[in-house]
């Protein structure tokens, strides 16, 4: 298995979610009622899959492989933009919660605005994000980390995939989100 592709290809997986709630977002802007579990939904495959399972690999394997490896340029680009871009991505999430809950208990349109600004800053920041990786960050690992360490990032990230798919966080999270691109296409 080879690491970079693979989460190349989660990013697929992500960038769906992306449009999926660019889609809902849409649904409410055009009169729609807020579909507070159906948002909820987004937010456990955000946080499941694309923060712990994905982001938990580049946090944990990749991004600490190449922090050590790939001098202060890497330590930069990582320290100062995609992990500070991880954490952004979290607080919007955590404030789209936070505003479900409110709409939930007495809808009103403040929250609704909420609701609609924290799921497209999440959308749109991982989108940029994600571009970034694709384009920049995973092709400065690729071409600069040895052949060694590459094998070696490869050997991690199987046995990641394997306990993670020993608690069934990839199936679980995939259903989810084939749920929802149904739902919002
Ligand atoms: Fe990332
Ligand atoms: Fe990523």
């Amino acid at each position: 298995m080879n690491s970079i592709d693979l989460m190349i290809h989660e990013h697929k997986n992500i960038l769906a979610l992306v449009e999926v709630i660019r889609n809902a977002s849409c649904r409410i802007l055009e009169g729609a009622s807020v579909e507070v579990d159906d948002f909820r939904d987004m937010i456990t495959f955000a946080r499941t899959y694309a923060d712990e399972h994905h982001h938990g690999k580049e946090e944990r394997i990749l991004f600490r492989e190449m922090m050590e490896r790939l001098g202060p340029a890497a330590v930069k680009l990582i320290q100062h933009g995609m992990l500070v871009e991880h954490d952004m991505g979290r607080f919007h999430l955590g404030e789209l919660e936070n505003a479900l809950e409110r709409y939930e208990s007495a809808p009103n349109t403040r929250d609704k605005l909420e609701i609609l600004i924290n799921a497209g800053s999440w959308a749109n920041l991982l989108q940029r994000h994600i571009d970034k990786e694709d384009n920049v960050v995973y092709t400065f690992a690729g071409r600069d980390l040895t052949d060694d360490i590459l094998r070696s990032i490869d050997s991690e990230v199987e046995i990641f995939e394997r306990q993670a798919e020993e608690k069934f966080i990839q199936e679980k999270a995939l259903k989810l989100l084939k749920e929802l691109t149904e739902k919002y296409q």
